[in-house]
């Protein structure tokens, strides 16, 4: 089958894509409300994008009715929020947090999740992901026609990795044991992937 998306309207577009860039990483955003609640969505238009400096890219787009997701609009007000990478188990809570709740309106309370602060940064992260970025906003540039994308360059300043998945090796460096941590990752539709095996292979000289 070859797909032709100059021949395609935008939600087959949409739906085409998200089946073949697969799996994405999820972006599991914590960002902070006018009223000091916090508001949490899920994102997998996300990835790494530069390491000088650490930038992850994450793409939001409208509302269905054209206005801003409150995501994007607490990052534009407040330059600071931090990024969670989910675990399989979480796959609940993650999807749960995607409703539209009205602006101002918390996920973090609406699906009783704990979070924990961290000292020198305003926000707190998610207690039970064992992964989280504590990023500020580095740039938003606007892209496509009619129902614009933001895409949010941010920059990440802070590091927070659960003890249980993580060590120092001989080598002084850091290990990572990602099937400790069981990433989920999204496909198309309703459809998500579970943590398969760690494969291995060395770089070519
Ligand atoms: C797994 C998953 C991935 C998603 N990825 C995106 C995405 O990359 N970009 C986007 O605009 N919306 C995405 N959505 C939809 C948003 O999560 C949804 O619009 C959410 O209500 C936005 O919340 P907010 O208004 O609190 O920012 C995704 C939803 C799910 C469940």
């Amino acid at each position: 089958m070859q797909i032709k998306l100059d021949e395609l309207p935008t939600a087959q577009v949409y739906f085409t894509m998200t089946q073949t860039v697969l799996p994405r990483p999820i972006a599991w955003v914590l960002t902070e409300n006018d009223d000091t609640s916090y508001n949490l969505a899920p994102f997998s238009y996300f990835n790494a994008v530069c390491s000088d400096p650490p930038l992850v890219l994450v793409s939001i787009g409208k509302q269905d009715d054209g206005r801003d997701k409150d995501s994007i609009r607490n990052i534009r007000e407040r330059h600071e929020f931090v990024i969670h990478i989910a675990s399989c188990e979480q796959l609940a809570e993650l999807n749960q947090s995607s409703a539209t709740l009205p602006p101002g309106e918390s996920e973090v309370d609406a699906g009783n999740l704990a979070l924990t602060r961290v000292s020198g940064f305003r926000m707190p992260r998610l207690s039970d992901c064992k992964i989280a970025l504590f990023c500020e906003r580095h740039d938003i540039q606007m892209i496509g026609s009619k129902k614009q994308q933001s895409l949010l360059f941010a920059e990440i300043k802070e590091i927070y990795v659960d003890d249980a998945c993580a060590e120092i090796n001989d080598k002084g460096r850091l290990k990572i044991h990602a099937d400790r941590i069981q990433p989920l990752s999204r496909l198309g539709a309703s459809e998500y992937a579970s943590f398969g095996e760690v494969l291995f292979a060395r770089r070519p000289d």
